[in-house]
């Protein structure tokens, strides 16, 4: 039994139950083709059992390793970019409080802080300047150990932590998450004595939050990464044995965006009603944007936060171009209750809420918008979470793993490869001045001219 669930009902004035139930049997198909390794990108379909795989010996030397450098750090740098830094700070953002240093499991936690995710020059600064003076360890991940951003992010920051520490001290701070065997990441790490964890080779970027890559960080923040592997071995439980569109919510997901896909609905915005959860919405768009777009194909992968965004992008999606449709994360319930108080004037003109729960006036905020935007011609989906917490979070991660892989195979394109990344960086390292790069080099500076 898994305890989130799927509501389609709001998509029903748009898609009819006889267009859904024609995609039984491409779906069914599609299924098998994922369990059984025969799909395109069949060499990348790993993580499909990586909660299954993940076993008691993994988890103990992560609870391990996570509680030593907790215990040896005020700060935690992260290094990574794409799938190697968005799962892990989608599920540390969503689950700690809104304010620092109050973790999940009530003890300080030290302070989980990125780099390598961009090239900005203040932040590294900035950055560099704050670690002067707090006790800190670092968390490198990079699966091929060649990504520039990084490397870049690494590069600077191992000179920071080898001149406070000394390079033997600054070896028992730094954890490597990289090929098991390939990569400059890898070769450095033995050379340096580095803490290392491997990503399995059948496991591609944005698909490996479920692996070491996401599972040491978020160890390390002070939440359960067991509760975390339960939760998607429940989902990936329910998904394997129901194969029917009807009792598979991942499935029925996968092929209604694909049918408001091709009645023009092309762009899909991932809401959610707590703030808590705008890295989770990032790690969705890289998920379903990098997995989708391609072969001039693809649901464009939007985002937002309401109701803070009912006050900007609103009134787009009410009365914009009709070419969107949304997908809504709805909780039961909050970690924490607060009540509206009472005011003797009530110059706001509030009372009428007067000890109501915030979680009812943002539940009806969510449950009022949907139905003003199905008026406005916007078909909403709805993933109802009883509760934020670490299991239902390795649920929803399973859940739209799954469904980015079947819905990618609907979609006819690989879900697994990302060739037009290729495309901004080859231009980069040109204009560096990368060895070997000259012929492209002086092309494009030709056009800069
Ligand atoms: O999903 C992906 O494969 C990408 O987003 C990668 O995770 C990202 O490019 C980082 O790559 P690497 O882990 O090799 O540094």
């Amino acid at each position: 039994m898994v305890h989130i669930s799927f509501d389609y009902t709001q998509v029903l004035p748009f898609v009819s139950q006889d267009e859904i139930k024609l995609f039984e049997r491409e779906c069914s198909l599609h299924r098998k083709n994922i369990y059984q390794r025969k799909g395109k990108g069949s060499d990348f379909l790993g993580w499909v059992d990586l909660p299954e795989k993940t076993d008691h010996a993994l988890l103990n030397r992560l609870e391990a390793d996570a509680l030593a450098i907790r215990e040896q750090s005020e700060v935690v740098v992260v290094i990574g970019i794409g799938g190697s830094y968005l799962g892990a700070r989608a599920v540390i953002e969503t689950l700690s409080d809104a304010f620092p240093k109050s973790d999940v499991q009530g003890m300080n936690s030290p302070n989980v802080i990125y780099a390598g995710h961009h090239l900005d020059a203040d932040y590294h600064h900035a950055l560099l300047k704050y670690l002067d003076n707090k006790d800190y360890s670092v968390i490198v991940i990079s699966k091929s150990g060649t990504t520039t951003e990084p490397a870049i992010a690494f590069r600077l920051i191992r000179k920071h932590i080898e001149s406070k520490y000394g390079i033997n001290g600054a070896s028992q701070r730094i954890y490597a998450i990289t090929d098991a065997q390939r990569g400059a990441l890898k070769q450095l790490a033995v050379q340096q004595g580095y803490t290392t964890y491997d990503i399995p080779d059948d496991v591609g970027g944005r698909y490996s939050v479920l692996a070491p890559v996401g599972l040491l960080p978020i160890a390390v923040a002070g939440i359960d990464v067991r509760k975390i592997i339960e939760g998607a071995r429940a989902m990936a439980t329910t998904l394997k044995k129901n194969d029917r569109l009807d009792n598979n919510p991942a499935a029925r997901y996968a092929v209604i965006r694909n049918i408001l896909y091709n009645k023009g609905k092309t762009i899909e915005i991932l809401v959610g009603y707590n703030p808590s959860l705008m890295y989770f919405i990032e790690w969705w768009k890289q998920l379903f944007g990098e997995s989708e777009g391609k072969d001039g194909k693809g649901i464009f992968p939007a985002g937002l936060g309401f109701t803070t965004d009912l006050h900007s992008m609103g009134q787009y999606i009410q009365d914009g171009l009709k070419n969107v449709f949304e997908t809504v994360i709805t909780v039961g319930k909050s970690r924490k209750t607060i009540n509206i108080p009472g005011d003797d004037e009530n110059l706001d003109g509030l009372n009428y809420l007067v000890d109501q729960g915030l979680d009812h006036v943002n539940a009806t905020a969510a449950r009022a918008t949907m139905m003003a935007h199905v008026d406005g011609a916007v078909p909403n989906l709805e993933i109802h979470i009883p509760v934020i917490d670490a299991h239902n979070l390795g649920e929803l991660i399973y859940f739209f793993e799954m469904a980015c892989a079947i819905s990618g195979y609907i979609l006819d394109v690989n879900p697994f490869d990302q060739p037009g990344v290729e495309s901004y960086k080859r231009n980069m390292f040109a204009l560096l001045g990368k060895p070997g790069l000259e012929k492209e080099a002086k092309a494009l500076r030709e056009r800069l001219k």
